[in-house]
């Protein structure tokens, strides 16, 4: 049986860019693909390669598994788990520092991109990064990872780490394909598209939280920057703003972009603004009522103590194999 895994970082808050990019590709592969097993995690060892707040971490970690099943996984067919309560992601993590170089890590542009914007107090942690990631998804042995465009260098190194791996000690792990989604892979910044919209965004009105209301939605749309045009056409050099919220408008409503260009052929960008947010908000409001049931529920805890017994079982024996086969310990 295939299996499919991915995770998300609970550093800020969660954007409509990673519900697009990442959990909605999630959700609909669940539902196409009835023969494979779904992994997904909350990776809270990586969002402390920056420094965060005890409390706030945990709140967020939990909201991120509590989303995840709000916007429309199954529950039953999802091994949900947290990845710092699984301890073989850390074991492997450090096993596959000693399988990735320096130049490799080096060359890495989210590396590189949060390096330029913090420049001192880079730990350790985050220039290794990829090698954790990396652990996450081989230690599973998934087949496939739904992700956004952004991680896709992230797991051409997974890929290169595995084959390393495979290459000195024999076929061990499954060498992870990536799938990244048509439309929606990259959502951009709402005042910025040049800037792909992140939930560790200083300014609020660059990125629509899942957490947003109504009134904040509809005016963060609003107030998205466009041009001076002011004809509705995908042109994603000349009419960045737009050809961004047309990728969103597509995305969220499931429709075609050339559909939504025909749809408001002769009109202004108001009506198109207005209807986005109405999309939004309608896809949105029932997710958060579903947040807002399960964050408080005791199933929500069930949930995490079924996904870390799954997932712990299939890493400690992956694990005891990986050590075995690299001549670690005494058998
Ligand atoms: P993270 O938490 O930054 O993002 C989670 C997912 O959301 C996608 N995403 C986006 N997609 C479209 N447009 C955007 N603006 C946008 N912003 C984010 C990301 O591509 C990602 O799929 N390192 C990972 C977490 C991770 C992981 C893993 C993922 C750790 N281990 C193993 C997969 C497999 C990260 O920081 O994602």
């Amino acid at each position: 049986m295939k299996r499919i895994l991915s995770g998300i970082k609970p550093t800020g808050t969660l954007t409509l860019g990673n519900y697009l990019g990442a959990i909605k590709q999630f959700v609909k592969l669940q539902k196409k693909m009835s023969d494979c097993e779904f992994y997904l995690f909350v990776a809270d060892l990586h969002a402390i390669t920056v420094r965060q707040v005890p409390s706030e971490l945990r709140k967020r970690t939990l909201d991120i598994a509590a989303m995840y099943i709000a916007c429309g996984l199954d529950k039953d067919r999802t091994v949900l788990y947290i990845q710092s309560e699984i301890p073989q992601n850390v074991e492997l993590g450090y096993i596959l520092q000693s399988n990735v170089y320096m130049g490799e890590l080096e060359r890495m542009t989210q590396f590189k991109d949060k390096v330029s914007k913090q420049e001192k107090s880079i730990t350790a942690s985050l220039f290794t990064y990829p090698a954790l990631m990396a652990a996450d998804i081989i230690l599973y042995d998934a087949d496939y990872v739904p992700v956004g465009d952004d991680q896709k260098q992230h797991l051409e190194l997974s890929r290169t780490i595995a084959n390393r791996f495979n290459n000195s000690y024999g076929d061990f792990f499954i060498v992870p394909d990536p799938i990244i989604p048509e439309v929606g892979a990259r959502i951009m910044d709402l005042q910025n598209p040049d800037r792909k919209m992140s939930k560790s965004d200083e300014n609020d009105k660059g990125y629509i939280s899942l957490f947003d209301d109504e009134a904040a939605i509809k005016r963060k749309i609003k107030s998205a920057v466009t041009d001076s045009i002011g004809i509705v056409k995908y042109d994603p050099i000349n009419q960045k703003g737009l050809a961004n919220l047309l990728t969103i408008y597509a995305s969220i409503a499931d429709r075609n972009i050339e559909d939504i260009v025909t749809q408001y052929a002769g009109q202004n960008y108001k009506q198109f603004k207005e209807d986005l947010g109405n999309e939004i908000v309608k896809v949105l409001s029932p997710i958060q009522e579903n947040y807002g049931q399960l964050i408080k529920s005791q199933e929500l805890q069930d949930i995490l103590d079924r996904g870390r017994e799954t997932a712990s079982n299939y890493a400690f024996k992956k694990m005891r194999k990986c050590k075995r086969k690299i001549g670690l310990g005494r058998k």
